[in-house]
């Protein structure tokens, strides 16, 4: 099969986590960026890099780099790319573009050039033209313009892999599930002993962990409902697609050794946690209780334990939350030896608090915040 070019993107500090994910599905030519990771491979391999990527945002096919040095010449440059092998005159599309360095530097108008030359070029060759629908096109394009370059993509994706499906509503302060799934991934639990959320929240980290504990594909629960980008595209191989998701549907174990127990100070946030693992199937193998994470008291097993602790976004909100992390970090010391710890932070002050020397401190964003994800060996 012909090897085509594929950019996964991801949350800043991910691309590591992801690049690992990526090596795993043997992809070639695998290389990082900021922001995500380039990958060659077969569309096969797209499909498949769809389905089994925690950590990934979306996946973005290349068709061309071309100059772009006035807007005339992108418009002719995208007429020359074959895009009745992707949409049909009957679908629907929109352009996603950015621009920077470029003597194009409006964004708006470098996506209309750009969508204007699609949609003339098909016209001229089949009579009729595909609309334009932002909120939930057939074919989302995808445009960087750098240097008076433009990098044009499809967006393999559709909707972010964020959405996975399971998270009917959320409590205070969600994790995107990819950030959870990243947490995850570098808490490294082995399926043995327990694996705690004490501020689990709507449960995202619990899921996520019990996902991968389970070998369950993340991309499962949307699989059949169009949702990915490229199930829409003309030539989407249907067949190819279904063996991956009975692959994937078999691969999932029954069980595992260990258990996962989720509890939150908030009883609404509970319900919410119960009915987005009830959506996830994963009922069976993740407990959930009210409580208070100050009186949390796993003595006596071993395991991880991982959250991320409210950090608010107002002044007064250090002060109001440094006891939170100070007892928080008393309760490891005191009660947790033979755990590992992983805990989340957006605001690096109210870390402090904790009064626990970290033995890993890692940089992950949370959209545009800085954040650190705390290890603590608690042997
Ligand atoms: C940032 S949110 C966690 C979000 C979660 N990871 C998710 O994806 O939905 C923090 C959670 O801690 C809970 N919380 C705050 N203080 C607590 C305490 N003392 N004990 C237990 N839970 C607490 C809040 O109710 C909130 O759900």
């Amino acid at each position: 099969m012909p090897s085509t070019r594929f950019f996964a993107t991801c949350a800043k500090g991910v691309e590591p986590i992801l690049a690992k994910e990526l090596k795993e599905l043997g992809v070639q030519n695998l290389r990082t960026a900021s922001g995500g990771a380039h990958f060659e491979g077969s569309m096969e391999a797209m499909y498949r890099a769809n389905l089994w990527l925690r950590t990934a945002n979306r996946v973005l096919m290349r068709l061309a780099v071309i100059p772009c040095p006035t807007p005339q010449v992108l418009y002719q440059n995208v007429r020359h790319i074959r895009w009745h092998d992707w949409i049909s005159a009957q679908q629907t599309l929109a352009v996603d573009c950015n621009c920077r360095n470029s003597a194009i530097s409006h964004s708006h108008f470098a996506a209309l050039k750009i969508k204007d030359a699609i949609v003339d070029q098909i016209r001229d060759s089949t009579g009729s033209r595909p609309d334009v629908d932002t909120q939930d096109p057939d074919i989302r394009v995808n445009a960087h313009i750098a240097n008076d370059s433009c990098d044009l993509s499809l967006d393999a994706s559709g909707n972010g892999l964020h959405m996975r499906g399971y998270r009917r509503q959320t409590a205070e302060a969600p994790i995107r599930e990819t950030l959870a799934a990243a947490i995850v991934e570098l808490a490294d639990w082995n399926s043995e002993g327990f694996f705690i959320d004490p501020m689990c929240g709507s449960g995202t980290i619990l899921i996520e962990a019990a996902m991968k504990a389970l070998n369950y594909a993340p991309g499962l629960l949307r699989s059949g409902k169009k949702t990915f980008g490229f199930q829409r595209w003309r030539g989407f191989n249907d067949t190819c697609w279904a063996t991956l998701v009975d692959e994937a549907k078999d691969r999932i174990r029954d069980r595992i050794p260990g258990r996962l127990l989720g509890y939150d100070m908030s009883r609404r946030a509970i319900e919410i946690a119960k009915d987005n693992i009830t959506i996830a199937g994963l009922s069976h193998c993740v407990r959930l209780a009210k409580g208070n994470v100050l009186k949390l008291n796993p003595s006596g097993h071993t395991g991880t334990i991982a959250c991320n602790l409210p950090f608010g976004e107002r002044s007064g909100d250090v002060e109001a939350l440094a006891p939170l992390y100070k007892g928080v970090g008393d309760i490891l010391k005191q009660r947790c030896t033979g755990y590992k710890a992983y805990l989340f932070t957006g605001n690096l002050k109210l870390a402090k608090s904790i009064g626990l020397r970290p033995s890993r401190r890692i940089t992950l964003y949370n959209g545009p915040i800085e954040c650190r994800l705390l290890e603590y060996e608690l042997y």
